[in-house]
């Protein structure tokens, strides 16, 4: 397996793929690899020939007040794991690699952008849209893959592949939980044991909110504001708990059946900012 630094490189180690007539599969991440990132590659592995990970901690998409800094960036081990899961190749690049000028152009989210991650962290969307148009047009891959746990990240990419008309097909991967049922990430690692051990209680609260739903409960905005305060005497900070609709990632106190949403939440658990959903299918 390859570590590659420079476009270049990556370029020509596809363009080798593809002249053997192999698909090449792409999982973009920002490192501090985790059974989520993972599972992602072995999804990649059952649609492609051979996989390309990306390891990039991307300042563009952070804010001001963010944890850039902080962001793990165990490199060594990450590399040692993309090899024992048989990754063709690895793309590291540096910061003068992806922005080696100042970039005088942006793709802009309109209403996609008005709610969940888009409305709590302003530039959030735009600046992964910056980095993964960049990443798609010097690796070129056959299919991406990108996880369910960051689902208005998917929404909005497959917006820009459409819109764009990238040459990628998008898939989807499932969600990984620890056994309690916390949703895996890079952020877990800021948790003190005791936050820890408070943490799956977003996850057991959009649990219960989907099964009401698919019971047939019609008044969500009473559910949701009740599930809100038990979260609330639990210790979490609130950043959104809400049905949206998957289509227009807007909130829906109406659910009509033949339509699919996301039942997501947002908290903090002191600095700890956690997100997970549900895809509530009618
Ligand atoms: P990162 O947070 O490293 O995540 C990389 C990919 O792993 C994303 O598609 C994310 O949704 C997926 N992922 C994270 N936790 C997961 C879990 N528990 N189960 C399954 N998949 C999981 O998302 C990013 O990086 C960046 O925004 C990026 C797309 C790389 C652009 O910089």
């Amino acid at each position: 397996m390859e570590a590659i630094r420079h476009i270049d490189d990556i370029r020509q180690a596809v363009g080798k793929l593809k002249k053997q007539g192999k698909t090449v599969g792409f999982v973009p991440t920002m490192g501090a690899l985790h059974e989520g990132h993972l599972s992602l590659f072995r999804l990649a592995q059952q649609q492609a020939d051979e996989v390309i990970v990306s390891i990039y901690v991307n300042p563009e998409q952070f804010g001001p007040d963010e944890d850039f800094d902080e962001y793990p960036r165990p490199l060594e081990e990450d590399l040692a794991l993309c090899k024992e899961e048989g990754i063709r190749a690895v793309f590291v690049p540096t910061n003068e690699v992806m922005y080696p000028e100042k970039q005088f152009l942006r793709i802009e989210v309109d209403e996609l952008n008005d709610h969940m991650d888009g409305k709590s962290r302003p530039g959030f969307f735009e600046g992964i849209l910056l980095v993964v148009n960049k990443l798609f047009n010097i690796v070129k891959p056959d299919i991406a893959v990108f996880g369910q746990k960051d689902i208005q990240q998917f929404r909005i990419l497959q917006q820009m592949v459409t819109e764009f008309n990238h040459d990628v097909k998008l898939v989807m991967g499932p969600i990984k939980r620890a056994n309690d049922g916390l949703a895996l990430s890079s952020r877990n690692a800021y948790l003190s044991e005791d936050q820890r051990k408070r943490a799956p209680g977003l996850y057991r609260s959009l649990r219960y909110l989907k099964q009401q739903i698919v019971d047939g409960a019609t008044n969500i905005g009473l559910l949701l504001d009740h599930q809100k305060k038990e979260l609330e005497a639990k210790g979490f900070e609130i950043d959104y708990l809400e049905v949206y609709s998957f289509g227009q990632v807007a909130p829906s106190r109406e659910i009509t059946p033949g339509n699919k949403y996301i039942l997501g939440g947002a908290v903090y658990l002191g600095e700890t900012r956690l997100i997970d959903n549900l895809i509530v299918d009618t």
